[in-house]
């Protein structure tokens, strides 16, 4: 890796996609959504009819989906054997399923190649659960977001329609606490990486501070 890498790590609803996002757009840099490569092996277990729910199930065919992911910060694009899935991902059934087909090692190793090899030369900046523990142990800079369980849920409310607060605090409760308990790389805070606890904030002011600290390594 020639170029920088920005690691950002968190729980879900932490602000991890639209701070990503505009780092990357004020960075010029390419953006990675490895969620959304998750997300994209999921679905495609569920057309499919595989019972997500066995590890060795997901394991047989972890391999059999080609991914085609965009890197454009703007409008980032998610294929999966050609067909364009990056409304169908945020749905409720994938956002249910994911948890559990992530956990499967089979379908991390996979994943995690593919995420190294699109990082490259680097200039891009990674968003996830184990892009600093894993994925990218070398960033030049790790971020883990955080927010209050309050903060998160009202905001993944906000972004959808047909659901409560309430709703997705639970929702969020049982993602988080699958993705932190998993034995493959479970969604942890780097040694080295800066601790940045959004409740408080805003995004212009989390990214401006986010800027600020790759700034400081550069
Ligand atoms: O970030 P997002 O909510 O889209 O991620 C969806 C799910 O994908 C997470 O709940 C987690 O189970 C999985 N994931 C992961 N490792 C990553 C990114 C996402 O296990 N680096």
């Amino acid at each position: 890796v020639t170029g920088l890498v920005v690691a950002i790590d968190g729980p879900s609803g932490s602000g991890k996609s639209s701070v990503s996002r505009g780092v990357a757009k004020a960075l010029g840099f390419r953006y990675l959504d490895t969620g959304a490569m998750y997300r994209a092996v999921t679905w495609w277990m569920l057309k499919h009819g595989v019972d997500v729910d066995s590890p060795e199930a997901v394991a047989a065919r972890a391999a059999e989906p080609v991914l085609s992911i965009g890197t454009g910060p703007e409008a980032p694009t998610v294929r999966v054997d050609g067909e364009d899935v990056a409304g169908p991902i945020r749905g409720a059934e994938v956002t249910a399923a994911v948890s559990a087909v992530s956990a499967v090692p089979e379908v991390r190793s996979r994943l995690v190649a593919e995420q190294r090899s699109i990082i490259g030369a680097g200039d891009i900046v990674v968003e996830g659960r184990d892009i600093g523990t894993v994925v990218a142990p070398d960033a030049r800079l790790k971020v883990f977001l955080t927010a209050s369980a309050e903060a998160r849920a009202a905001r993944r409310a906000a972004e959808l329609s047909g659901t409560t607060v309430e709703a997705q605090r639970a929702a969020m409760a049982r993602r988080d606490a699958l993705d932190s308990t998993r034995k493959a790389a479970p969604l942890a805070k780097a040694a080295d990486a800066v601790e940045l606890d959004t409740t408080e904030l805003t995004l212009d002011e989390v990214i401006a501070e986010v800027l600020r600290l790759v700034k400081e390594r550069t």
